[in-house]
């Protein structure tokens, strides 16, 4: 049996749906989790042509014989985990709403909720955190407030969640001042009728799944959510998203009991981004950054905006490996940098100033390799340095979007 969480060591946006997709195989995994968060995230899985962002399911959706689960620390809109079901579906055939479990506790995230997220935004005006408005904040919020609605009430009666519901809009009005529109009721009365007649029988009591699960010695793979450095107890507060997207803040999600952790697998990718508002500590010139932002599609999959793009802070990332436990690393979308006569990484701060190690680019493209002996002198010196500063192995190196471009370097440490 094992438990491997895969964990953003930073701001979301390094690559999990690929690394999730490929860890997440019916070969290697039995279960393919989804802890906290909600439609916030936005998971890219490529095979071939076939291209799926995923917002609630987990990457092994895209796979037959693979249980799905989506933990208790999650906030769900029904009708995003409905298209993604259905987007799965077109594209990889599968039928992932027959083989996923909900827990009894994951709350339903509502239009009221995303209503509310874009009117606290547009009131905190220069102060806004610049959110995905999938309605994560207020969604958390009613959890803390103990108003919101579980996924376990879908068991009641369509009139009796009307008479919840109700309530629930005279509560958005108090503490939220949104009126929802009458589109927005319908759809959300309209969600819990399809919540109800296509999640019958899937939502669970997670502690007696994972005893089976324990039972059975079956792999278990929890995708995580945004990253580290968007935690909500990140100290990059307020700028950060409304759960706990850190290893324990999944484990605890999952349900898990902690101790039965045994792999963490931290991503980051070869350069940082950010998207939404809040500080990063490197830099980039502006023309290196609009290359690398073009060629690495960094672009919001929720949203669409632009992500900045900065040097990778590896002082950082080296603090958020060790906070994190993580075994070994994914660097992911080291391709992107193919052409570039320059790379740098940044190493710290001097008086405010950022410290970078230069590198030769390498002249050959990667792009596409998943075998490392085809890798350039260049490109190798890079990793290796990287394994240095991070202080930790890397078992993935990401050499493109496609599931298949990646060098799985596990097997040499082994031995
Ligand atoms: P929220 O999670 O929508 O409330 O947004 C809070 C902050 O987290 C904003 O800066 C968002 O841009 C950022 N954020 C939330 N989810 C993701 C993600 O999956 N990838 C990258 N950034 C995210």
């Amino acid at each position: 049996m094992s438990v491997t969480v895969i964990q953003d060591l930073r701001w979301g946006d390094t690559g999990k749906g690929k690394i999730s997709e490929y860890l997440s195989r019916p070969d290697v995994c039995d279960v393919s989790v989804r802890a906290v968060g909600g439609g916030n995230a936005g998971h890219v899985i490529v095979v071939g042509t076939r291209k799926l962002a995923l917002h609630i399911l987990p990457a092994g959706c895209v796979h037959e014989g693979v249980d799905l689960v989506l933990g208790r620390g999650m906030v769900t809109h029904l009708p995003t985990l409905f298209d993604d079901a259905a987007k799965a579906n077109d594209l990889f055939g599968t039928d992932p709403l027959s083989h996923l479990l909900i827990a009894e506790e994951n709350h339903i995230l509502f239009n009221g909720h995303k209503a509310a997220d874009a009117a606290l935004e547009e009131r905190k005006g220069a102060g806004a955190v610049g959110t995905t408005k999938s309605g994560i904040g207020p969604a958390y919020a009613d959890k803390a407030l103990r108003v919101g609605m579980r996924m376990e009430e879908l068991r009641k009666p369509v009139a009796a969640l009307k008479d919840v519901y109700a309530k629930l809009l005279l509560h958005w009005a108090a503490t939220y001042g949104v009126a929802l529109t009458d589109e927005e009721q319908v759809g959300d009365i309209a969600a819990l009728a399809e919540g109800k007649e296509k999640l019958e029988g899937r939502i669970c009591n997670l502690t007696e799944y994972w005893k089976g699960t324990f039972a059975r010695r079956e792999r278990v793979v929890v995708e995580g959510a945004q990253g580290s450095l968007l935690s909500i107890d990140n100290s990059g507060y307020p700028y950060v998203t409304s759960s706990s997207t850190t290893v324990n803040g999944h484990m605890q999600g999952a349900g898990i009991p902690p101790k039965e952790l045994t792999t963490v697998i931290g991503t980051l990718k070869a350069y940082d981004t950010r998207v939404g508002n809040g500080p990063m500590r490197m830099n980039m010139d502006p023309e290196t950054a609009a290359r690398i932002q073009k060629r690495g599609g960094e672009f919001g999959s929720t949203t669409g905006r632009g992500r900045t793009v900065n040097w990778l802070d590896a002082e950082d990332a080296a603090i958020r490996a060790l906070e994190e436990s993580v075994d070994s690393l994914a660097v992911l979308k080291a391709d992107v940098f193919d052409g570039e006569e320059e790379i740098r990484v940044g190493v710290g701060m001097d008086n405010g100033t950022p410290q970078y190690e230069h590198f030769y680019g390498w002249e050959e493209s990667i792009a596409g390799l998943d075998n490392e002996e085809a890798l350039p002198t260049r490109a190798n010196v890079f990793f290796k340095r990287l394994e240095e500063l991070l202080g930790r192995k890397i078992d993935f190196y990401g050499t493109g979007p496609e599931s298949k471009s990646i060098i799985d370097r596990r097997a040499k440490h082994a031995h």
